[in-house]
């Protein structure tokens, strides 16, 4: 088992660690070796977060936002200062590659110390009243308790890019983080203590029993707002949940994005970037590469510059030098992804490269498929694996209504130069955010979130304060 002073296992509530009686195994997807042994919380462990989260409140919604912010500042400090030592733990439990882990844990700190300084912008507003002795004022105030179900594919940024606008907002947090990667989640409650977080403020429950534990954190009447990342099909669920006591809700939800290429399209930078786009974290990223669509007059290029390029990926544990492809999540995660590739195959579509496990049972290889169409399972679902699917179209019509051709609409990507067909395209794409020869599309300065199932509210950005906020009309008579 791996020994780290920010290793921790067991919950943190109230600013205390929680033990319990049961305990669960985090496992190391590279080797299925134990990482560590987590104490199991339960339904009454998260009432008792919410409860704390609640009683931390009043005190912290109080402070001024540029208190707020000192200590938000420090906390980004010490996951800077930790960052090798966080990345170490995020790998081990999650299995992408050291320098994808690096930068996660970046990213995730970029959105604290983005939100230390955009809570300190909050602004209201004054409206013009209908009558003369009247005024019209327009406050914003944090929307009370915040909780958040986050993901074990960035088991850090997830968290840290919710719960650094909850808290620059003035609103307290508690968040249950996907059990597959606590470790990291916990890693960020043992940084807030040494920030100066009080008691109270962020909080952290980590249990198998999800659903038990989802039904507090959906149902409570102390939860103002619910955020989720994750699975378009358990959103769906949890926002139902969520509709009994009518709370503001964010959902992160699942993609299906297209990466179209276009005949002026400078290719050498299409490939490239539709390789990252696609194989990073293994293929497991919402906002991954799920379709390359290709005009047909450039298929023949774009295709054998891609295949070479993703046939130099090299697939191996994260803690290796130059490994541009870590393990899956589980076996099982491979097993669904191979399903999707067998039955496209049967459908017509023809493997170019990979198709098979290697390294053991949580590896699947650098995938791509070509003569595929929309409706093959490979296209029309959300892979969640290193796959890419390359169909072939002829107009510029065409290619927009393929890619939109899905329930998704969180992020879509496309090359072109001609500016006309890049406004035209831009604007007719259905998805939340479009990379315009540019598929790092996340950062703590832009709204990341999406349109259609793909869910609602937006995350980072000078949009992110507004999902933690409630607007109050205030009418001044009597003047
Ligand atoms: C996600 O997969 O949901 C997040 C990806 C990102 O923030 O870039």
């Amino acid at each position: 088992m791996y020994h780290s002073a920010l290793l921790k296992n067991t919950s943190f509530i109230n600013g205390k660690w929680i033990s319990s009686s049961n305990s669960f195994d985090v496992i190391n997807p590279f080797n299925n070796q134990i990482v560590a042994k987590v104490a199991d919380a339960n339904a009454n462990n998260a009432e008792q977060a919410v409860i704390a989260a609640k009683n931390a409140l009043k005190t912290w919604s109080a402070k001024s936002a540029h208190d707020r912010a000192m200590i938000l500042k420090k906390w980004f400090t010490l996951i800077m200062e930790n960052q090798d030592e966080l990345a170490t733990i995020l790998t081990l439990e999650q299995g992408k590659p050291l320098a994808e882990a690096k930068g996660e844990i970046a990213y995730g700190a970029s959105f604290i110390e983005w939100f230390a300084e955009e809570g300190k912008r909050v602004y209201g507003d004054t409206i013009q009243a209908p009558s003369s002795d009247k005024r019209i004022v327009v406050i914003k105030q944090p929307v009370g308790v915040v909780a958040a179900i986050t993901p074990w594919n960035f088991p850090n940024a997830m968290i840290a890019r919710k719960a650094a606008a909850a808290l620059a907002a003035g609103c307290t947090f508690v968040v249950k983080p996907a059990t597959l990667t606590p470790l990291s989640a916990l890693a960020l409650a043992e940084l807030s203590v040494q920030a100066g977080i009080p008691a109270g403020v962020f909080n952290v429950v980590v249990g198998t029993d999800s659903q038990q534990m989802g039904e507090v954190l959906t149902t409570h009447k102390s939860i103002a707002k619910f955020t989720f990342t994750g699975s378009t099909a358990i959103g769906k669920i949890l926002l139902n949940q969520c509709a009994s006591t009518v709370k503001k809700v964010s959902m992160e939800l699942g993609g299906n994005a297209p990466f179209i290429v276009f005949d002026d399209a400078d290719i050498d930078a299409a490939v490239k970037s539709a390789v990252t786009s696609k194989f990073r974290n293994a293929g497991q990223t919402c906002v991954c590469t799920n379709r390359i669509l290709v005009q047909s007059s450039i298929l023949e290029e774009f295709t054998t510059k891609f295949v070479s390029a993703v046939q130099s990926l090299k697939l191996g544990s994260g803690l290796e030098e130059n490994i541009s492809v870590g393990p899956m999540i589980t076996k099982s995660a491979t097993t669904d992804v191979k399903k999707l590739v067998i039955d496209s195959i049967t459908a017509g579509a023809e493997l170019l490269t990979g198709g098979d496990s290697e390294l053991g049972s949580n590896f699947y290889q650098a995938t791509v498929l070509a003569n595929v169409t929309n409706d093959m399972p490979i296209a029309a679902n959300e892979v969640f694996g290193p796959v890419a699917p390359i169909i072939a179209f002829n107009t510029e019509q065409e290619a927009i209504e393929v890619a939109n051709d899905t329930e998704y609409g969180l992020a879509a990507y496309f090359y072109a130069r001609d500016i006309g067909r890049v406004w035209r395209v831009a604007e007719a794409l259905e998805f939340g955010m479009v990379g315009i020869n540019d598929s790092a599309i996340s950062n703590a300065a832009a709204p990341f979130g999406g349109i259609k199932q793909s869910g609602n509210g937006r995350e980072g950005s000078k949009y992110g304060l507004d999902d933690y906020m409630e607007i109050k009309y205030l009418s001044m008579g009597g003047i």
